[in-house]
């Protein structure tokens, strides 16, 4: 039986927090889209972790952390990653990765940074766009390429001579040494390479004899390469649209699909935002409160009201079973809370959300208003225990989009949760 995690928003949704208390559960974890761009927030023992590459279930010995093939690797920071887990937690996640997962090369950052994606579009400068798009020319470097690595010199060598054709003059590309880039790569990547497989078969495998398996999802429906807030997303497929292509296996059975959504909207990076609020209008408020910082990039994200015209795009993409509404004691001291039900764009009412930047960008949002509750849910640990109305905003959202909340977080750490008609994976 299967379990899919996804983002329903521009990212940082809270994934990190629902898919660790899921993972408990789980015998197989599997990262599908995007790399190290992802910062999870994981609450484990009381320790606080920021996990970008490697999947939740490190957190649990003898659980298998799958890479799938739409996954990008950056192997310095996956080894960093492996060796703080196996220090801070004391026992050695079992990672394995897919032959065709394509590795982000140091090229990549540089680039990223040479043609100003951060400024354009607000990327992480992770190496994230560069690393897919090699893959599309078909000149990438993939995971299975280093159990071969006679030809890796020839081939990265050809790459770096087509960037050095544009940006040998910067000395940071004009320093870079192809002996350099393989004897550093073949050393760091050494604990995994017994580990890279044909991981589609594997996990055909894992399905069939009935394995516990949690997919677990980085961004969210809104930065999709294809169906998000193009060009302001990201370059990888961030929905359930997108699994089936990344694991490799046509019909997996993911009979539960978790729509996370934080109780109000953030952002980081470029890009419209409807419900956006500026600082004097409780745009810094809901930073502060919800400590709403990059754990890629330490920046502050921008905030603002929970937007339903976007989620029911998101529900469109991941058709999911249920949601895992995080971050609502947030709201515990706002008076008056705004929900937007439609935009206005150049006069006319719209329940959808366009699909362009030039025509989502003059949308304004029309706003309900939802008395808030004043107090404090951080102790909830039933849907009963709430506060009236804070059952009444989450019963309002649940039955705008026709998604049951079977999670509500109330905290970071996994006890703050609550868990209304959610089966176990
Ligand atoms: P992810 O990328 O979707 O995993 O989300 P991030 O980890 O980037 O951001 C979510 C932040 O909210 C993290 O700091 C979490 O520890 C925190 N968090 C998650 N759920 C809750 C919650 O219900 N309440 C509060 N106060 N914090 C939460
Ligand atoms: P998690 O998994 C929030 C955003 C970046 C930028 C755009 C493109 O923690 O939810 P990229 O580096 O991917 O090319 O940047 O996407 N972005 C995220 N925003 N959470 C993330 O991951 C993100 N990953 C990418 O801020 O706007
Ligand atoms: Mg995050």
């Amino acid at each position: 039986m299967a379990t899919a995690v996804f983002g329903m928003q521009w990212g940082d949704e809270g994934k990190g927090k629902i898919t660790h208390l899921l993972a408990r559960d789980a015998e197989v974890v599997v990262r599908f889209n995007g790399g190290p761009n992802a910062g999870h927030t994981v609450v484990h023992n009381g320790e606080t972790f920021g996990i970008h590459q490697i999947p939740v279930g490190a957190f649990y010995q003898g659980v298998r952390c799958v890479l799938a093939a739409g996954v990008v690797i950056d192997p310095w920071t996956l080894r960093q990653e492996y060796d703080e887990l196996t220090d801070r937690l004391g026992h050695r996640p079992l990672v394995e990765i897919s032959e065709a997962a394509h590795l982000i090369l140091p090229y990549h950052r540089l680039l990223e940074d040479l043609e100003g994606s951060g400024a354009k579009i607000g990327t992480t400068l992770r190496g994230i766009g560069p690393a897919y798009r090699d893959r599309a020319a078909r000149c990438g470097i993939r995971a299975g390429d280093l159990l071969h690595p006679t030809d890796l010199e020839a081939r990265i060598g050809a790459v770096l001579a087509q960037i050095r054709h544009s940006w040998g003059d910067d000395p940071r590309i004009a320093e870079l040494s192809v002996k350099g880039i393989v004897e550093d790569l073949m050393e760091t990547v050494r604990p995994f390479l017994p580990r890279i497989a044909d991981t589609a078969r594997l996990l055909e495998d894992a399905l069939e004899q009935g394995k516990r398996m949690l997919f677990e999802g980085a961004q969210g429906a809104l930065l999709d390469i294809d169906y998000g807030t193009y060009p302001y997303v990201t370059s990888s497929a961030t929905t359930f649209l997108g699994l089936a292509q990344s694991i490799g296996v046509a019909l997996a059975p993911v009979s539960q699909r978790i729509g996370v959504l934080k109780a109000y909207t953030t952002r980081v990076g470029q890009g419209a935002f409807p419900t956006e609020l500026d600082d004097v209008s409780g745009g810094e408020r809901l930073r502060e409160r919800g400590k709403e910082f990059g754990v890629t990039t330490g920046r502050p994200r921008r905030c603002g009201w929970l937007d339903l015209v976007a989620l029911r795009h998101a529900v469109r993409l991941n058709r999911p079973t249920g949601l895992a509404i995080t971050k609502l004691d947030i709201l515990d001291d706002i008076e008056t809370i705004h929900v937007c039900r439609a935009y206005r764009l150049r006069g006319e009412v719209i329940e959808w959300m366009p699909g362009s930047a030039r025509d989502l960008e003059p949308c304004e949002p029309i706003y309900e208003t939802f008395p808030g509750w004043m107090s404090s849910t951080r102790e909830a640990r039933s849907v009963a225990g709430l506060p009236r109305e804070a059952r009444a905003y989450v019963d309002a959202v649940s039955n705008a989009l026709e998604v049951p909340a079977t999670l509500i977080s109330v905290g970071p750490e996994p006890e703050a949760t609550i868990i209304s008609g959610f089966e176990s994976i």
